[in-house]
């Protein structure tokens, strides 16, 4: 018997995971169909998709797009309308940044299947939305590679309750980013060009950024302890710079369970959507022979001060991960825009978490407001920064 077409909706369906979602319904087509389709702006690129799949469901998050056809909705209702709509079975959340929060939120909330890249909702809200999850029974699946390898490692491991005694670490690989090669004295100066030059992954502005800064890793720490609910001693980052090893699980009897593959976010991407099944894949195969050799080391948390700011943040909790998060997101888009040097988003971060009155995260309204604090502050601050 044929099996049914899993009806897919996609936040955030012109970036980068988007696109590769795309590429995976396309090669794919008797096992997925496009239902929702949800971008930032309504842009050529959003048109053409929505000629292409002819959703039932569209919406723009960005809502100054004024001239909208009545069939696109807008703003972050339209997005959570897409997002929780009946006709939607899975829905991923491929949004970079604060855009992603809400719409996870409520699909969670609204029991769908979250395929979930955008690791800025856990960080900003992961109590809120795992305990929305458990309360209406909807499943999270990682996206992120290094989520999605711990996730293939720990299959058939049991639950978090034989984890806590089995499972004695869990190890994110990271490259090194676009600057691994660099002397910290060289930092001062990259400019946005070299650090968007990623040695070997293909992603969005941002979370290639995040990646030279090592911030990402530290946004993945916090991601895998919501996902995994391991607590952060037995979290840990290793440096791997082919790309190749995606995550291990070290387990107490001293065996180390690792993923392997390309670096192709399709393989992630087809593992959620199809997930419990496995279905033949587009990307090349691995050739361990032709890579040759593996390596592996430290990380000098000295050379990368964000991974150092996250996990602080980490271990004290409350709201300090969110405004890490926004304060970053904010930084970030200033040196891609030319106006903070890269070696300042560091020290906008840190300054931030150094002044921020932290707050249990109880709802949706205390991580909006934090949010907006951590905003308009870092804002602040840079442009007093940019005037000394
Ligand atoms: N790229 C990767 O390989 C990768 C790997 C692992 C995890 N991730 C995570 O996945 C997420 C997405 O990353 P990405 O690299 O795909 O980012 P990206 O290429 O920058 O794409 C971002 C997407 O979000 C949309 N968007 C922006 N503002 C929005 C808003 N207000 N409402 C709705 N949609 C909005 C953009 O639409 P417009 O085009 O209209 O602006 C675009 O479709 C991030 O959290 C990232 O950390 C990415």
């Amino acid at each position: 018997m044929a099996a049914t077409r899993r009806r897919v909706a996609i936040i955030g369906s012109t970036g980068s995971i988007g696109r590769q979602t795309l590429d995976v319904i396309r090669w794919l087509p008797e096992r997925f169909e496009v239902v929702g389709l949800a971008a930032g702006g309504y842009s050529d690129a959003f048109r053409a998709q929505l000629e292409e799949f002819r959703p039932a469901l569209a919406a723009v998050g960005r809502t100054e797009d004024l001239a909208l056809p009545a069939s696109v909705l807008s703003g972050t209702r339209g997005l959570v309308e897409v997002a929780t709509s009946p006709e939607v079975d899975i829905v991923v959340i491929a949004a970079a940044g604060r855009a992603g929060l809400v719409p996870t939120l409520e699909a969670v909330s609204a029991s769908k299947t979250v395929a979930l890249a955008n690791k800025e909702s856990l960080v900003m809200a992961g109590q809120l939305v795992t305990e929305a999850a458990r309360l209406s029974g909807a499943q999270i699946l990682p996206l992120d590679s290094e989520h999605s390898a711990l996730w293939q490692c720990l299959r058939g491991e049991g639950q978090l309750e034989q984890w806590l005694s089995t499972v004695r670490s869990v190890i994110l690989t990271a490259s090194g980013g676009a600057l691994r090669d660099l002397d910290p004295s060289e930092l001062e100066m990259v400019t946005a060009t070299q650090v968007l030059a990623h040695p070997t992954w293909q992603m969005g502005r941002k979370v290639t950024v995040d990646s030279a800064t090592l911030m990402n890793k530290g946004l993945e720490i916090i991601e895998a302890q919501w996902l995994f609910g391991l607590p952060l001693e037995r979290i840990k980052v290793l440096l791997h710079r082919e790309s190749i090893v995606h995550s291990l699980v070290e387990f107490v009897d001293g065996s180390v369970k690792a993923q392997l593959g390309q670096a192709d976010m399709r393989i992630p991407i087809q593992y959620a959507l199809s997930y419990p099944e496995r279905l033949a894949g587009m990307s090349e195969p691995l050739d361990l022979a032709k890579v040759g050799s593996l390596t592996f080391g430290e990380l000098d948390l000295d050379r990368y001060p964000c991974l150092r700011l996250a996990l602080e943040a980490a271990r004290k909790g409350l709201s300090y991960p969110a405004v890490l998060s926004s304060a970053n997101e904010v930084a970030v888009e200033l040196f891609l825009a030319g106006e903070l040097p890269f070696a300042a988003i560091p020290c906008l971060v840190d300054e931030l978490l150094s002044r921020h009155q932290a707050v249990p995260i109880e709802s949706l309204q205390t991580v909006l407001q934090v949010d907006e604090w951590a905003r308009s502050e870092s804002l602040a601050h840079a442009r007093k920064w940019r005037n000394r």
